[in-house]
C-alpha cells in the first residue's frame, strides 16, 4: 500500500504540508490519488443511494391498491434505513478528504439509476416494486465497483461501509423480488 510523503515524522511541518488555514495534510496512510479515486467512487454510490432513497419514499407515499398496508409500511422500512445511511456515505468522502456531493444536479449526472417516472397514475404498486428491485440491484453494483477500489487500497473503513450496504441492498433486492414471483 503507498503511503503518503507528507505529513509525518519529526519536528516542524513543512509549508507543502499545511493547508490554508494552518490545517496539517492529510496523512492516513493512503496516497491523495488513492483517496481522490475511493472518494469518486463513494459519489458516485452517494447519488445511486440517494436517487433510490428518494424513489422509495415517494412509493411510500403514493401506492394504493389491495397491497397498500405491507408496501407502505415496507417502503418506510426502507428508506428510513436507506437514509441514515447516506449520511455515513457522504462523511466517508469527507474523511477522505474531498467534498460529498449535495444537490439534484450533482445526484442527476452522477446516478447509475434509470430516472423513470413514479407509476402513480395507474398506482401500479407490481411496477413499484419492480423499479425498486432493479434499483437496489444497481447501488449493489456500484457498491461492488467502489469496494474493489477501496480493497485495493488498503481503505478498511471504506470496505466496510460498502460491505455493509451490499449486505443491506442485496437482502432488500431479493424480498421485493420475492412479492413478484
Ligand atoms: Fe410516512
Amino acid at each position: 500500500m503507498a503511503k503518503s510523503k507528507s505529513g509525518s515524522g519529526a519536528g516542524a511541518p513543512s509549508k507543502a504540508a499545511m493547508q490554508a488555514g494552518g490545517a496539517p495534510a492529510i496523512d492516513i496512510g493512503l496516497s491523495a490519488a488513492q483517496r481522490a479515486k475511493i472518494a469518486d467512487g463513494l459519489s458516485h454510490f452517494l447519488a445511486d443511494a440517494y436517487t433510490l432513497y428518494l424513489r422509495t419514499h415517494s412509493f411510500h407515499w403514493n401506492v394504493t391498491g389491495p397491497m397498500f398496508n405491507t408496501l407502505h409500511l415496507m417502503f418506510e422500512t426502507q428508506y428510513t434505513e436507506q437514509w441514515t445511511a447516506l449520511d455515513l456515505v457522504a462523511e466517508r468522502i469527507r474523511a477522505l478528504g474531498y467534498y460529498a456531493p449535495g444537490s439534484y444536479a450533482e445526484f442527476a449526472r452522477m446516478s447509475s439509476l434509470k430516472d423513470e417516472p413514479a407509476p402513480t397514475d395507474s398506482a401500479d404498486w407490481r411496477e413499484m416494486v419492480r423499479q425498486l428491485t432493479v434499483g437496489n440491484e444497481a447501488v449493489c453494483r456500484t457498491a461492488r465497483k467502489v469496494l474493489k477500489t477501496a480493497d485495493g487500497a488498503g481503505d478498511d473503513p471504506t470496505v466496510d461501509l460498502m460491505t455493509q450496504r451490499l449486505q443491506v441492498h442485496e437482502k432488500t433486492a431479493w424480498m421485493l423480488r420475492s412479492l413478484l414471483q
